[in-house]
């Protein structure tokens, strides 16, 4: 049995910098036909030579895949000078609540002093990507926050907005009321809840920000994604951290989800009998929200199962060391 794709999306990947940017872009880079590339380093990529920087390193460790990186800049204010120059080079702006996740210290403290750029961004046409999270309890940030996308979706409604990795089931009952708010989703939030990191003994592979939610969370999410909802967008944030940096006392948060993204949604969509959705989730829905056309690529799935490493050099990936019925066997340009 054989499932094809045609040039599949990450909106929302990590592939850091230095040797782990080596190994890691390539597998997202042979799977994707573009992802976006999330600019949380350090320090974060916020003005455009870093960001042209950052792309040529990416473009030099994707060896010959046909891969578009799709860059963003770290939020600041930025004047229409600046944004005017960077306009051409970039897809986006990210921003985060400062300390809200990993490397996020330069991020936002208050929304309202960032309310110029906002607007710039919405006469430009430069749509803006957030995480979406308060610095209240943990299972609550991300409810909390809905306020704010509610408040930003109507100050600013020809402003493109995207919930990044949404986690429960209130961020998608909000997706159907501002036009301009979109949301993407990840693997694992789709799969995974609270119990599968903390139920039992702690799993540090699973914990991220957001952190998994409750079942019902788990259950709206996939609904979503399984009928490729018109404003959901697949977005992996696959964000590998060293072993040394996830088993330990004060573990960094994301999972490595690159390697096994294309063969587990098949598995998932099959299983729910929806194949015929994943064309739109994976990369329909992206193209159409942000009108953007893709490299043409033609990926193959095949039944003939993908062992997953235990890792990737120091990384431990998701589901590593289990049998995934399907494996990508082919790429065409
Ligand atoms: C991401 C990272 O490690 O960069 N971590 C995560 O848990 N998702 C940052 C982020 O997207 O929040
Ligand atoms: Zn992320």
């Amino acid at each position: 049995m054989e499932f094809t794709l045609e040039s599949p999306l990450d909106m929302h990947v990590h592939v850091r910098e230095g040797a782990m940017l080596e190994r890691v872009t390539p597998l997202t880079a042979d799977h994707f036909a573009g992802a976006i590339i999330m600019p949380n380093l350090v320090p974060p990529v916020d003005n455009l030579e870093r960001l042209l920087w950052y792309r040529d390193q990416i473009n030099a460790a994707k060896g010959d895949a046909t891969f578009d990186p799709l860059m963003m800049l770290f939020f600041r204010n930025y004047s229409r000078e600046e944004l005017e120059a960077a306009r051409e080079h970039i897809f986006g702006i990210k921003l985060y609540p400062a300390g809200a996740t990993t490397n996020s210290e330069a991020g936002v403290k208050e929304l309202s002093a960032a309310e110029d750029t906002f607007a710039l961004m919405e006469e430009m046409g430069i749509p803006l990507m957030v995480h979406g999270e308060t610095h209240g309890f943990v299972m609550d940030r991300e409810k909390e926050f809905l306020t704010s996308y509610a408040y930003l979706a109507e100050k600013f409604p020809k402003l493109r907005i995207t919930m990044e990795h949404i986690t429960t089931k209130d961020a998608v009952d909000l997706l159907d009321q501002f036009e301009n708010l979109h949301a993407t989703v990840t693997l694992h939030h789709l799969i995974i809840t609270l119990n599968d990191v903390a139920g039992g003994l702690l799993n540090p592979h699973l914990f991220c920000k957001p952190i998994a939610k409750r079942p019902e969370d788990q259950e709206a999410l996939l609904a979503t994604a399984l009928k490729a909802h018109p404003k959901l967008m697949f977005g992996s944030d696959s964000a590998p951290h060293p072993v040394s940096k996830k088993e330990c006392c004060g573990c960094a948060a994301g999972l490595f989800t690159a390697p096994v993204c294309l063969p587990t949604l098949v598995e998932l969509f099959e299983k729910h009998d929806a194949l015929d959705n994943l064309q739109n989730f994976v990369s329909g829905n992206a193209q159409r929200i942000h009108g953007y056309t893709p490299p043409k690529t033609t990926v193959t799935l095949e039944k003939t199962g993908m062992e997953v490493p235990a890792r990737y050099g120091d990384v431990v990936p998701y589901r590593a060391g289990e049998t995934i019925p399907w494996a990508v066997t082919n790429v065409q340009n």
